[in-house]
């Protein structure tokens, strides 16, 4: 099998790493995590890398004005491992245009929230103060408007009388370790492609690929 080589962006623990790693073990998973990028050298998530032999390359962000040259690197790492997608996985830059860009539905992103109910930080703790009776997290390819792009998956969680928002994170992340490694299946097998506006998950695709019938990926 030719598996898509995957690059995963990070900034810290990287639990949604060590799901993505996980899921590709598998011999018929239709991808392969060949290099993990992070802009923070104390990312937790770069020794679950080393650990599971996944090459690391950590580029600093230079601040204000740096983008440019802190794009140029991670993109030149990007094409010399021949990466054909991104994972970002709590990755907490902003990518330029002209990166998403070039990058064009290449990029996959996961954001702790039902978008586009809660773009942005802070989600779980927003998603109490607006009394939201279920909230969640949600796969999508990357535009340039933060936390916007094509949905291809989202899983859902109930919000509990006494939730905070550190007991509502920990319900959703474990949603997240489900949908990451599952949405990265679809679209590097290619069953989820993105049609217009919207990704439409290919009617002929294999029941026992897609897990937990709570992940809802049936329209
Ligand atoms: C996750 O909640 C993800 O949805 C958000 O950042 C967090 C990263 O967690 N984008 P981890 O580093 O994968 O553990």
């Amino acid at each position: 099998m030719n598996k898509v080589r995957v690059a995963v962006l990070i900034s810290g623990r990287g639990s949604n790493l060590a799901a993505l790693i996980e899921a590709a073990r598998a011999p018929d998973y239709p991808a392969e995590v060949v290099l993990v990028i992070s802009d923070r050298a104390d990312a937790g998530g770069l020794a679950i890398a080393r650990e599971a032999g996944v090459p690391t390359a950590v580029v600093a962000y230079g601040g204000a004005g740096e983008r440019d040259a802190f794009e140029a690197e991670i993109d030149r790492l990007l094409h010399e491992a021949g990466v054909g997608l991104i994972c970002l996985a709590g990755f907490m830059r902003v990518l330029s245009a002209r990166f998403v860009e070039h990058w064009h539905d290449r990029i996959l992103n996961i954001h702790p929230s039902l978008l586009p109910d809660f773009p942005g930080l802070d989600t779980h703790a927003r998603a109490l103060a607006a009394k939201a009776r279920v909230h969640g997290c949600t796969v999508h390819f990357v535009r340039p408007a933060v936390d916007s792009g094509p949905i291809i998956l989202q899983g859902q969680v109930p919000v509990w009388q006494g939730d905070t928002p550190d007991t509502l994170a920990a319900r959703v992340l474990e949603v997240e370790h489900q949908i990451y490694p599952l949405a990265l299946r679809l679209v590097a097998g290619g069953f989820a492609n993105v049609v217009g506006d919207a990704v439409e998950i290919d009617p002929g695709v294999p029941d026992y690929l897609t897990g937990p019938a709570e992940c809802g990926h049936r329209h």
